[in-house]
């Protein structure tokens, strides 16, 4: 089966949308997105997502092109016309089709794209031995709580770690660790997980709230709070986090083994319970 895709009202082959190339999205990077898992068909904490694209959008002062039930009839139908329990769905919203002028152009509307494939999470050989991380300045804007399609900085960021064989880039900026290429991160330092705060340097991730959901209610010891790049460097443990990624225990930081060089103690309790949480989570919807 081809992939089908939603775009601007219609469902339609991949290899079938397309947009004009006056689309504010391809020409100034001007939209926004969200990327939600689909565990058994049903999209997994979707009332957050729909709170974090309205955020951003807000963020880009753009309206809303959809009241969230409408969102969500679209994602039941994507996800249906799609192959696969497990899917990942991806939409965009830009501000529109309009002549290049940086300035908002009045009474155009949003263009709305939607896709869901199959969700690939961490391969089992990922989890058992945890994944390479090398570290960079966050050389990105200063509104990274928006999930903006202008993805540049996070793109050339997170190539630098597929050029040294890594799999994520660590970002710190003023001295502080910020988060990752496409991931949150956070750090486990005698016995005590530490997490930056939510602020305008970092994507509120989804997956980063429900790690500290299970972790405040298994009462592990939890801190969030600034990291600064030493502590980063002299954790005992690094997790990065992510709807697709799950949590990964990063085992080596720029060629340097991070504790003893495996996924920890709390890491695998972590992944344990991340994964009890999303079946009892699924089979209860
Ligand atoms: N990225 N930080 C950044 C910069 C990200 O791009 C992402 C996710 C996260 C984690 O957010 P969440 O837990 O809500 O997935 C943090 C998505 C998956 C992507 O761009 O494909």
């Amino acid at each position: 089966m081809s992939e089908i895709v939603y775009l601007n009202g219609e469902f339609m082959p991949l290899d079938a949308a397309r947009i004009p190339v006056l689309d504010r999205g391809f020409i100034f990077g001007d939209g926004v997105y969200e990327v939600i898992p689909v565990y058994s068909r049903r999209p997994f904490r979707l009332a957050e997502h729909l709170r974090r694209l309205q955020h951003s959008l807000d963020g880009i002062r753009l309206a809303n092109p959809l009241a969230d039930a409408a969102w969500t009839k679209l994602m039941r139908e994507i996800v249906a016309r799609n192959d696969g329990d497990d899917q990942s769905i991806y939409l965009q919203v830009t501000r529109g089709v309009a002549r290049r002028d940086h300035a908002f152009p009045k009474n155009i509307k949003q263009t709305v794209f939607m896709m869901s494939g199959l969700l690939t999470t961490p391969a089992r050989e990922q989890i058992d031995k945890g994944v390479a991380a090398i570290t960079a300045a966050d050389f990105r804007w200063l509104k990274c709580d928006v999930k903006s399609v202008s993805l540049l900085g996070n793109c050339l960021l997170r190539q630098m770690a597929v050029d040294a064989g890594a799999t994520e880039t660590i970002l710190f900026r003023d001295g502080k660790l910020t988060e990752a290429s496409a991931s949150n991160v956070f750090v486990v330092k005698n016995g005590v997980l530490l997490a930056p705060p939510k602020n305008n340097l970092v994507l509120p991730g989804i997956t980063y709230d429900v790690v500290l959901e299970i972790a405040h209610a298994r009462e592990f010891d939890v801190e969030v709070r600034d990291i600064s790049e030493a502590e980063a460097r002299g954790a005992d443990e690094i997790w990065v986090t992510s709807s697709t990624k799950e949590v990964l225990a990063v085992t080596t930081l720029d060629g340097k083994p991070v504790g003893d060089g495996a996924p920890g103690m709390l890491f695998r309790r972590m992944h344990a319970l991340y994964q009890d949480y999303k079946r009892d989570v699924m089979r209860a919807a």
